[in-house]
């Protein structure tokens, strides 16, 4: 069995106004997962996420990375952060260097690493997320969709054994969210661990099968897409619904008169076509 890279221990986490945001998470991450979290506007995502290297302290609970009980001094996270990076929802909340090629150099830099290093880096990571026409250009003067690029890129360019996005593909043009999937799917397959969060349904099946449904602090299921999306009871509680593809076929009657139970709705086009060709 792998390692497990990651554990999240009966975590607990209220702001300082009373909101009880996360109500007791178990969570484990073997290295070498994808790994994504659904759950509806509220249900604890971005809260639960700052908790992975230590942005936010837990009210009770503990985080384990790579074995070792997250401590919240200097040097600890500093370590913390070099293994798991995380990207924010919100890039304003993360980019505030002068040029995209300074945000993208800060992490590495704080790592220590040299000079040279540090620029074949960022020209790297720049390059891969499509942003390396802008590297002189100011952050707060790109559109939404660049800036979420360029985050990544600034988590990108610690190379950190886990990478935890928080709605990665939000404000990104369809094929601007396809190419952050399909580069998260390529990471992953070259041994990166990655933990994502989203509501987009449509999207996930594609790329992830291990899936935790978050809702009201706590996870209400886990399990393939598969096993997820057949549980309607959960995919109501959770406000979610059916990839496109599965709800076109919830209006399908096959050749012989049966329907589709739910377990059986295709959930990609791959799915989808193999289904039409046998079925229809
Ligand atoms: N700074 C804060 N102070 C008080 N309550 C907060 C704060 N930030 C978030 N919350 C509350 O904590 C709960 C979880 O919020 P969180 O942002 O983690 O949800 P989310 O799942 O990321 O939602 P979304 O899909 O909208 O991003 C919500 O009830 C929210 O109102
Ligand atoms: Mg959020």
């Amino acid at each position: 069995m792998a390692e497990k890279i990651l554990e999240v221990k009966d975590l607990h986490y209220n702001y300082p106004d009373g909101t009880q945001a996360i109500k007791g998470i178990d969570f484990s991450v073997e290295e070498g997962q994808m790994i994504s979290i659904l759950g509806p506007n509220g249900a604890g995502k971005s809260t639960f996420f700052l908790h992975f290297n230590g942005i936010i302290e837990p009210t009770s609970g503990e985080i384990i990375i790579e074995g070792k009980k997250l401590e919240y001094d200097k040097k600890s996270l500093l370590e913390a952060r070099a293994k798991v990076g995380v990207v924010f929802q919100n890039p304003d909340d993360q980019l505030f260097a002068p040029t995209v090629f300074e945000d993208v150099a800060f992490g590495p830099m704080n790592m220590g690493l040299p000079e040279e290093e540090v620029k074949q880096r960022v020209e790297e990571a720049l390059e891969v997320v499509g942003m390396s026409e802008y590297s002189h250009k100011a952050p707060h003067h790109l559109s939404g969709g660049q800036k979420k690029r360029v985050a990544i890129a600034g988590i990108l360019s610690m190379r950190p054994k886990v990478m935890v996005l928080d709605e990665p593909t939000s404000g990104l043009d369809p094929n601007g969210a396809s190419a952050i999937m399909q580069l998260l799917y390529d990471l992953n397959a070259e041994g990166m661990t990655i933990i994502v969060s989203t509501h987009d349904v449509d999207l996930v099946p594609m790329y992830s099968d291990n899936i935790n449904v978050l809702r009201k602090g706590k996870i209400l299921k886990k399990g393939n897409c598969r096993e997820v999306f057949s549980d309607k009871e959960v995919i109501d509680q959770a406000d979610l619904r059916l990839p496109w593809v599965g709800q076109i076929f919830e209006h399908f009657d096959l050749k012989d008169g049966r329907t589709f139970d739910g377990e059986g709705y295709p959930l990609t086009v791959r799915d989808a076509y193999e289904t039409l060709k046998n079925e229809l």
